[in-house]
């Protein structure tokens, strides 16, 4: 896919991800990651693996066929929330897309009255992190050299205490996640 840049008559829509988003999925995949997962690890999460639960955002403008423009993929693992992968089509980075996957997840998380989410990032990957840090998520270990292809350790960023407070704080400040403002949701 070679998803082109938003243009103001664009909306954003987080839907469930199907089996036809696989070819753009994929393609996001392979441009976002350097250990890019194989088409066949997200058939077994969007076919097979109950615990699992996929988004796409898909970009929807008049006049234009509807483009999947990124991914976010949770598993639900006993008593913890796991954001497996999120990732937004380099082209439509920066506009926010990856806050609506993310606020989506974390709806999704609470209604399943799960209280805590956790993820692995990448020491190096400071938009990614504060992307969690925006959420709530806060570093609370490591997992030294976790990477095989570079040997990187891995944060884990965990929050923990999630409950309709949350989600409350959530739809309420919907608009200062959206424009950028940074309080702490806690
Ligand atoms: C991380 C990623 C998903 C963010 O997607 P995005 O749509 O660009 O993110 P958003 O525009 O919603 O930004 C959300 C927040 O993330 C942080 N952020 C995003 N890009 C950033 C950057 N380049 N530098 C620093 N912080 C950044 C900011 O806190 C931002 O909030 P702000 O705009 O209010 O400052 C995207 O960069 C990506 O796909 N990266 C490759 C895949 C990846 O690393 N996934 C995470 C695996 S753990």
């Amino acid at each position: 896919m070679n998803a082109v840049p938003a243009t103001t008559s664009e909306r954003i829509a987080i839907r469930s991800m199907r089996g036809e988003d696989l070819p753009q999925v994929l393609e996001i995949d392979r441009q976002s990651f350097s250990m890019p997962w194989p088409a066949s690890a997200y058939e077994y999460e969007l076919h097979e693996n109950p615990a699992s639960m996929l988004w796409v955002a898909e970009a929807l403008e008049p006049q234009a066929s509807p483009c999947v423009v990124g991914m976010i993929v949770v598993w639900f693992i006993v008593d913890e929330a796991h954001i497996a992968t999120i990732a937004v089509h380099p082209n439509r980075r920066g506009g926010g897309i990856a806050k609506q996957l993310l606020a989506t997840a974390m709806e999704k998380i609470i209604s399943r009255d799960f209280s805590i989410a956790t993820l692995e990032v990448r020491a190096s990957n400071m938009a990614a992190q504060n992307l969690y840090r925006l959420f709530g998520y806060q570093i609370v270990g490591q997992r030294p050299r976790y990477y095989r292809d570079n040997q990187e350790d891995a944060l884990i960023m965990t929050i923990q205490g999630l409950d309709h407070a949350y989600l409350d704080w959530l739809e309420k400040r919907a608009w200062e996640i959206s424009s950028g403002e940074k309080n702490d949701p806690r």
